[in-house]
């Protein structure tokens, strides 16, 4: 048995961090675990993933932008994800399939289901078994990306946010980013209508709350998923 665990949110809903604040907590039990991201997590992912966050591609057709995110996370699913999966291990993956319906299809107004028919050629119709969405408003995600990193734990202590996870650089002010607040707000409500169709799969937290709060929401959701890994020793 395995498990594979997505993380969803608007921009600067800090999901970056409970990644790998998830990663690490699950490492320190010994649990078989890997931490990574879309678009990216693999050495030809990155490079696709240079081209869609260049500010200069400008010209970048909405078609290219679903192909390229597409063919990035064909290549995560089969060289990374499944393989782990397959050996029994735990996936956490910092965005999925998900980010292209909300930015893809309700934020550019792209058919859903055509969406859905090329995830499923390039994931083979691999889902998460569980979706951590941070929620919060479009604006204040923004606002939050455009801050320095620093989030406040439950004692008021300021810590950096938004660390780089393993072998990852830190966050960037991207061409997807700077597209206007009225496609952040499509986006956002977006996930919240997938949320609602898929309810079982999904579990919303609060982003605003404090990081430590956050992380040790996150674990217990996670741990009744746990019976089904074998630790590493
Ligand atoms: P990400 O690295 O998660 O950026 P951030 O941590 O700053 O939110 O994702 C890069 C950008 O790509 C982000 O703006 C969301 C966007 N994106 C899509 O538009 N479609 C997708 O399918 C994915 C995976 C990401």
């Amino acid at each position: 048995m395995s498990l594979f665990v997505t993380f969803e949110g608007p921009e600067g809903s800090g999901k970056s961090t409970q990644a790998r604040l998830l990663y690490e907590h699950l490492q320190a039990r010994g649990y078989p675990v890997i931490l990574t991201r879309e678009p990216g997590g693999t050495r030809i992912g990155e490079l696709i993933r240079r081209i869609l966050v260049d500010l200069q591609h400008t010209e970048m057709a909405p078609t290219t932008e679903i192909l390229l995110f597409s063919a990035a996370r064909a290549q995560l699913v089969s060289e990374l994800v499944r393989p782990y999966l397959d050996a029994g291990g735990i996936v956490l993956c910092d965005r999925y399939a998900d980010s292209t319906y909300a930015y893809q299809g309700y934020g550019l107004n792209r058919d859903l289901d055509e969406l859905r028919a090329i995830t499923s050629i390039a994931t083979g119709g691999l889902q998460p078994d569980l979706t951590i969405y941070l929620d919060i408003s479009a604006e204040e995600g923004l606002e939050r990306k455009r801050q320095p990193r620093v989030s406040r734990t439950s004692t008021g202590k300021l810590v950096a946010a938004g660390l780089p996870t393993p072998n990852v650089s830190p966050p960037e002010w991207n061409r997807l980013d700077a597209r206007d607040l009225a496609y952040h707000q499509r986006v956002a409500n977006g996930f919240r209508e997938l949320m609602l169709h898929e309810p079982e799969r999904w579990r919303r937290m609060d982003a605003r709350l404090p990081v430590d709060e956050l992380a040790r929401t996150i674990a217990e959701v996670v741990e009744p998923l746990l019976e089904r890994i074998t630790p590493l020793n």
